[in-house]
């Protein structure tokens, strides 16, 4: 798992929909102070996922850790000091001689091509845990979120679709890895996603495209736009995202960014000159800095959503691990 780009709707769909059951089925059991319930219980018995972070991580880290532990398998953590992840040894040989040893490898990188690479030479499957382009795991949990949110149904392996079309989003801030995954799975699920981002930070062409051919196929595709204007991608918004104006590895361009990106924090006061929905709420993936979302919406108890949308980094992780590790790539 690269990328959203990787999937089908369909298979987009049964992931979001497995994460939100088996939230709902673990917490029911472990409330009545049982263990998790089958599928789950005991699925990764004699599995060791190796965990493969040359960056920092919280959420990804502890969700992946604790997925791979409820259904009783080993999550071996190795740090960027702790392994030879492209340093004295090439990715190749590291991914054929961890892939011998193990069941499955999670990665956090630099360049995306770093993940492609270990994958390309994999013997077994291989989930991004963020690169330079992409962040799946965290746009399972981050349409989980939007789908709990919204919908009143009780999440049920028979529901087959997430009932958001024509839903809009609008992302307010840098154009980086977490947005990339986030548009790819808005066109693929028929959400409208516009992008404003200042001049210089848009969307690459490349990831451009790969957004735009995400609509192959569907029927009624979301509409990506872009612009460098936050009150116009927030226009009859149902969802304001926003993320760090400095991902890891640009800590160089702090200075420069956070000049280039004023304006662009989310308030309640620009939501309104934006004309949001009524209802709008807020979703970020954190780790968050002041800069780009002040705390009035941040821990704005109506709207923001960044809490559930942590922990369910946890059920996305548990999905995504069950579909490529369990199921060996079948999404059930
Ligand atoms: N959202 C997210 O991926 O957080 P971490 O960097 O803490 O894993
Ligand atoms: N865009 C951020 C996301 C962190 C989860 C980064 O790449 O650092």
């Amino acid at each position: 798992l690269m990328s959203i780009s990787d999937l089908t709707p369909a298979e987009f769909t049964r992931l979001v929909l497995n994460a939100s059951s088996h939230k709902k089925a673990v917490k029911d059991a472990f409330a009545a102070g049982q263990t998790p319930p089958k599928p789950l219980h005991g699925a990764m018995t004699g599995k060791t996922v190796a965990m493969m972070f040359s960056k920092r991580s919280t959420r990804t880290r502890v969700s992946t850790e604790a997925a791979v532990q409820l259904m009783g398998g080993h999550p071996m953590f190795l740090g960027k000091d702790d392994i030879q992840l492209g340093v004295n040894e090439s990715l190749h040989d590291t991914s054929v001689v961890i892939s011998s040893m193990t069941s499955c490898m999670v990665a956090r990188v630099g360049p995306h091509s770093d993940v492609a690479n270990l994958a390309a030479s994999s013997s077994v499957p291989v989930i991004n845990a963020l690169s330079s382009d992409f962040h799946p795991l965290q746009t399972i949990a981050d349409f989980q979120t939007i789908h709990e949110s919204l919908s009143s149904s009780t999440p049920s392996p028979s529901l087959n679709s997430l009932g958001l079309e024509g839903l809009k989003i609008a992302w307010v801030g840098d154009s980086n890895n977490v947005l990339f995954d986030l548009a790819i799975a808005s066109v693929k699920m028929g959400v409208d996603i516009a992008v404003a981002s200042p001049t210089g930070y848009g969307i690459p062409d490349h990831i451009r495209k790969t957004i735009l051919a995400a609509a192959e196929g569907v029927a009624k595709p979301g509409k990506l736009t872009e612009t460098t204007i936050p009150e116009e991608a927030i226009k009859d918004a149902d969802i304001l995202v926003t993320d760090t104006w400095v991902s890891m590895g640009q800590e160089e361009e702090a200075k420069k960014r956070l000049a280039a990106f004023k304006g662009y924090q989310i308030t309640h006061e620009l939501a309104k000159r934006g004309g949001a929905k009524p209802n709008w709420k807020f979703m970020h993936c954190l780790p968050r800095h002041p800069e780009e979302v002040d705390d009035a919406v941040f821990y704005d108890k109506e709207r923001s959503l960044v809490f559930p949308e942590a922990e369910n980094r946890l059920w996305a992780a548990v999905a995504a691990l069950e579909a490529f590790v369990v199921n060996k790539g079948k999404i059930l």
